[in-house]
This record gives C-alpha cells, structure tokens and sequence, in this order.
C-alpha cells in the first residue's frame, strides 16, 4: 500500500473530526448507487462508517465505487464532512466521508450469509464459514470482551505474584474423569502421549519445585459428551498456590471475580462471596451448583408421608429415599398441558412422575385421590402454599429426587420469569465429598480429583466409612453454572498412596500411572492448593451468551467436529504406517 497509510479505523471518527482528511480501510458492508451519487458503508473492527462519491468528486473515485460489492476490501482516501441527513441508529450517523480516491484492494463473491449482527443464517452454515461469521459486530465483540477477561486475570494475578508458567501439551494422561485424548508417538510406536485434561499434576509439581503462585491460561482437552457448555477443548484460567489453606484460594479469588465484575460490568459484587456446604447446597437447591437468583427452594415431607396409602410416597420413604417438593409461587393459571410438560421435563432427569397440587378456592391436583385430606392439608401447610400456588413432589431416591427437582426449580423460574436480567449470584460450594460411588464400576471414583486433599475432621473415616469423607474441594458457581473448581491438594505420600488405594489402583498401577508424582513427593512438598475457571464459561455468562460455541472463536459443534476444517479427518496411510497404526477396518485411502 505503497504511500497509503490508514489513519485510524472507521468508527473512531466522529463529530470532531469534520474537515479532517482521512485513510481508511475495511471491508465493504453496503452499496447504493444513485446514479451520481454513491455510498458505501465501510466496516472494519471498531464499526462502520459512511462513504460517499458524488458529482463533485473524481471520476476514477466514483467509477470504483459503482464497481464495489458486499465484502470487496478497500481503502479509501477522502475528507471527514457532516451529514445532510444523520442516521442516529449509527454511532457515525453525523458524518460521512467523501471520497477522493478509492484503491479496491480485494474482490470478494457473494457471500453464502449477510453479514450482520442479528445474523439469519443457521449456526452450521455460520460455523462452516466461520471468518465470515466472525466478521460480524456482535462476533469481534465478544472475541474483544474475551481478550479483556483474560489479560484482566494475567495483570490481576501478575500484580499478586503469580508466574505464568507453560506446561506440555504432549502429556501422560491424568485421570481428571474424562476421555483423554490420545497422539500416537512415532518414535516408540505402540505408545501415546495425551493431551492434558488440565495441568493439574504440572501445577502441583512447580509448587514443589518453589515456584509458589503459578497462573496459566491453559488450553484443556477432553473426550466428553459435548453440551451447551462444554467443548473437547477448551481454556482454563488455572492457578495454584503454595502454603495456604480454603480460606487464602478463596480470598485471592474473589479478588479477582470482584475486579472483572467492577472493570468489565460495572457491578459491584458484595465481598466476601456468599458460601455454602454441598451437603446444604444438596438438601436446599437439589444441585452442587444451585442458582440463588430466585427462591422455591426444596422442602423435605417424607415424614409426612412415610406409612401413607400412596404406596408411591410410602415405598420411596421406607426404601431410604424422599419425598420432596417445590412450591412455585403464584402458577395455579397454569394449563394441564403446561402441568404435564413439566411432568415430561422431570422425566428426563430419571424421576418417575411428578404429583401437583394447587391452591385454589378449592385444591386440585393430581394426588388428591390417593392421598388422604390429612395429608395434602399437612404438605400445603409445610410448603407455605398461599391460594394461588401449585406445589409440585417427586419421590425417588435422594438423587433421582434432588436432581429432578433441582432442575425443575429452574425451569419453573424460567417459565415463570422469576430470574431478573443484571442480577449476579456467585456462590462458593465447600466440603464436597471426597469420593463418589461408581455404580457401573462397582468402586469409588475421586469426586473432584485423586490429589484432593480430605478434610482433616475426616480422616480417621477413611478406612470405615470412605463414602461420608468430605474434601478440600469448592467450586465457585456463577447463576447455577460452574465456573470453576478446585482443592487444596494431598501433600503427603502416604495419604496420596492410601487415596489411590481407595479409587482402587494397586501399588504397581498407581506406581506406573503417578510415579513421577509419588517420587516428587519424596523430596519436600509444601502444602498447596488451587483452582481453575472455564475461561470460555465465563465468557460465555458475563457476555450474555447461551452457548460456549459463540465465545470461541473456531469451535466444534456436538460431534466434536469442525465444520469448518472438516476435522477430524481421515490421514495418508504413510502416516499411520509410521505411527504402527493399523485401523480395524483396513487402511484404506
Ligand atoms: P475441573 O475439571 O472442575 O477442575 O475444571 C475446571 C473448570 O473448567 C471448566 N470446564 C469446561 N469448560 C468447557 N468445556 C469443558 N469440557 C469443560 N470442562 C471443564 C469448568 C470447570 O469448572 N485441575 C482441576 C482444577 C483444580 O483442581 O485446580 C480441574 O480441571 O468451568
Ligand atoms: P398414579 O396413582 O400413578 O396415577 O399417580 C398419581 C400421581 O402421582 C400422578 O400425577 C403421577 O405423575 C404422580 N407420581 C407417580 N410416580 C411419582 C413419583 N415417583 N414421584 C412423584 N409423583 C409421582
């Protein structure tokens, strides 16, 4: 662009600058040629601006942007001047620029979607020509507001004496309960590096090795059944400390949440976060992430039921499980078919049904023949139902009862549109329990992971009853998502040794797996502990999105697939030769 330089990007101008000669350069958003007159709006990072070629201006300039195109790329010279007619909706709307030369820089065909900020164009179609999509407004904002958040959390964590320390990408796998990602080596054929999970063994090992107070924007990757909210890879703020205990994690961090809130939001977040244990978290909201943005919390009536002629109420009481309800406010307009989506919704959580009842100038529902009035009177007296409420029950085993009704918590709210817009809820859940039973594999599996440490009250329980022994652990949770997890870590050999027997490792498994961890452990570890955020997730909630896929710039869809790159893809067979790979079905080309 030889004597051409850009002065400034498009929206960066304003009102000030009238009279102003200017270089710009982007892309072409519109064109509308008037015969002599001709505008075209230019768009580049920061937003748009008008161009204007009339009668008054040179003949080659105006000649070039009849020729312009949807997305053509250009650079322009001209002069900053008021407009006749301003277009409030645009932040540029009072000027334009009235061009003296036009350089067309790149030509471009017509794209397969407009580009716009309420884009019409499927998310596939988006996604397979994802440069495009990422060329809209709403699009570089987010991917701008993400820059933010990370390089806040760096300078954050910088000015409180954290290091940024990479870890390897090529690693040995750590259980963090997901599939691992595995890269054939071709040096040792027969043999697999994975892809990390997290760092967690890596950030452990730099608090041994002194390092003290690591950060890391870690990419991450595991092999799981995608949602809304979860990629195969994926970013983690990650830290570790060492010396330290829950209370120091958790202080360091609301530093930060409470920092990104102010900066990025302009919301002042009460310190200190609010705090809850899992087992009150369980009992309370039915989930170990509940939302506190609205009430109906979970009421327990199992005794009220127990020995009732309900043999559904009764059996789930005297088989060692609950009854429980909700009770939503002010929802007795409901319709049946409403009641009975719900009952569907519940369903898809493993609940068997779900009975209602509501308060009108009579009780209606769907339990009144089976249950005596002694007890409906009883349960509406227990729920504090007022006329107009409708209270809805499950009965099943605890975890059956606490996850449907955990999540029909929610989706009552979102129905009923209890959840105000602006209004943040941060909570930290503690004292998760240390293992959970597999029932698939018939054993304790590590709640959080392997290396979290046990509460001290608890140890003596590890040998007699492993199931009720609560952890180090605590996750912060953001409206009813996790944000981020994590523990304060075992920093002793012989209780690390004594966790993986629990999880069932022999000594040669465990010895074969964490061997390098075990040895480390021999030469002096500090006590430490620490967390990570999912950077995307965070993203995701302070921006407003609903789905992760929109915070990341080239993200898979749900068959972990690139739509865009068409990966995974199938390779040359030289390669799988090298590899000493041969597939199942035949290395075919
Ligand atoms: P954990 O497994 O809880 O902890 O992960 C920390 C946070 O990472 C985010 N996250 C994800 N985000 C998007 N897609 C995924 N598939 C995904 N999986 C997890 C979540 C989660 O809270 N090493 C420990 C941390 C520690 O103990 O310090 C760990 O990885 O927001
Ligand atoms: P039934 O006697 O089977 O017609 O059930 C009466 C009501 O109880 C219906 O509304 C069912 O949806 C509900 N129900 C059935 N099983 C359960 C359960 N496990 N928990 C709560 N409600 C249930």
């Amino acid at each position: 662009m030889k004597g051409w330089n850009r002065t400034c990007r498009c929206a960066e101008l304003g009102g000030a600058d009238v009279g102003r000669a200017v270089t710009l350069m982007g892309w072409c958003h519109k064109q509308r040629d008037l015969g002599g007159l001709v505008f075209v709006t230019l768009r580049d990072r920061s937003g748009e601006i008008q161009l204007v070629a009339d009668e008054s201006s040179p003949t080659a300039a105006r000649e070039a942007f009849t020729r312009v195109r949807g997305e053509y790329v250009v650079a322009v010279q001209g002069v900053v001047s008021l407009r006749k007619s301003p277009n409030p909706a645009m932040p540029t709307g009072s000027i334009e620029v009235r061009v003296e030369s036009v350089r067309i820089l790149s030509e471009s065909e017509t794209p397969p979607f407009y580009i716009e900020e309420d884009v019409q164009a499927n998310e596939p179609l988006r996604l397979k020509y994802r440069y495009l999509d990422l060329r809209r407004p709403d699009m570089q904002r987010t991917l701008a507001f993400r820059h933010r958040i990370a390089k806040l959390a760096r300078d954050y964590f910088d000015a409180k004496g954290f290091l940024e320390v990479e870890t390897p990408m090529l690693t040995k796998s750590t259980p963090e309960g997901a599939r691992d990602y595995l890269v054939p080596s071709r040096v040792h054929n027969g043999t697999f590096y994975a892809l990390p999970q997290s760092p967690q063994l890596f950030k452990q090992l730099l608090m041994l090795a002194g390092y003290d107070r690591y950060m890391q924007i870690a990419r991450c990757f595991r092999d799981e059944d995608l949602r809304a909210d979860r990629q195969p890879e994926f970013t983690q703020i990650d830290l570790e400390m060492a010396f330290v205990d829950v209370d120091d994690v958790i202080e360091v961090n609301e530093g930060f949440l409470a920092l990104a809130f102010r900066e990025l939001m302009g919301v002042e977040i009460p310190l200190p976060v609010q705090r809850m244990t899992y087992a009150e978290a369980m009992r309370r909201y039915g989930s170990d992430k509940p939302d506190l943005r609205f009430g109906m919390e979970l009421v327990d009536v199992s005794d009220l039921v127990r020995g009732s002629g309900f043999r559904v109420f009764a059996d789930a009481v005297a088989s060692g499980g609950s009854v429980r309800l909700v009770r939503a406010e002010g929802a007795s307009g409901m319709g049946r078919k409403e009641i009975d989506a719900l009952g569907e919704f519940v369903k898809t959580y493993r609940a068997k049904g779900l009975a209602w009842i509501a308060v009108d100038d009579e009780i209606r529902g769907s339990v009144l023949k089976v249950l005596t009035r002694e007890e409906i009177d009883a349960i509406v007296a227990r729920a504090g139902a007022k006329k107009g409420d409708v209270i809805f029950l499950v009965a099943d085993k605890d975890k059956v009862v606490f996850d449907a009704l955990g999540q029909l918590r929610c989706e009552l709210a979102r129905r009923l549109g209890r959840i105000r817009p602006g209004d943040w809820k941060l909570l930290w859940v503690t004292e998760f329990p240390l293992l959970e039973f597999d029932e698939e594999a018939g054993r304790f599996v590590a709640m959080h992971h392997p290396f979290t440490s046990p509460m001290d009250e608890d140890l003596e329980k590890m040998a007699s009853d492993p199931g009720s022994v609560r952890a180090k652990a605590y996750d912060i949770i953001l409206n009813g998502t996790e944000l981020g997890g994590g523990s304060i870590r075992i920093h002793d050999q012989t209780l690390q040794k004594r966790m993986f027997a629990l999880l069932g490792f022999t000594e040669e498994q465990a010895q074969h797996r964490f061997g390098f961890l075990l040895d480390a452990f021999r030469y002096g570890v500090p006590p430490h502990g620490g967390l990570a955020y999912g950077l995307d997730r965070l993203v995701m909630l302070l921006a407003g999105r609903d789905s992760i896929r929109d915070v990341i710039a080239f993200p898979k869809v749900q068959t972990a697939a690139c739509l865009m790159t068409d990966a995974p893809s199938d390779v040359d067979p030289k390669q799988l030769e090298e590899l000493g790979i041969r597939l199942a079905d035949g290395n075919a080309t």
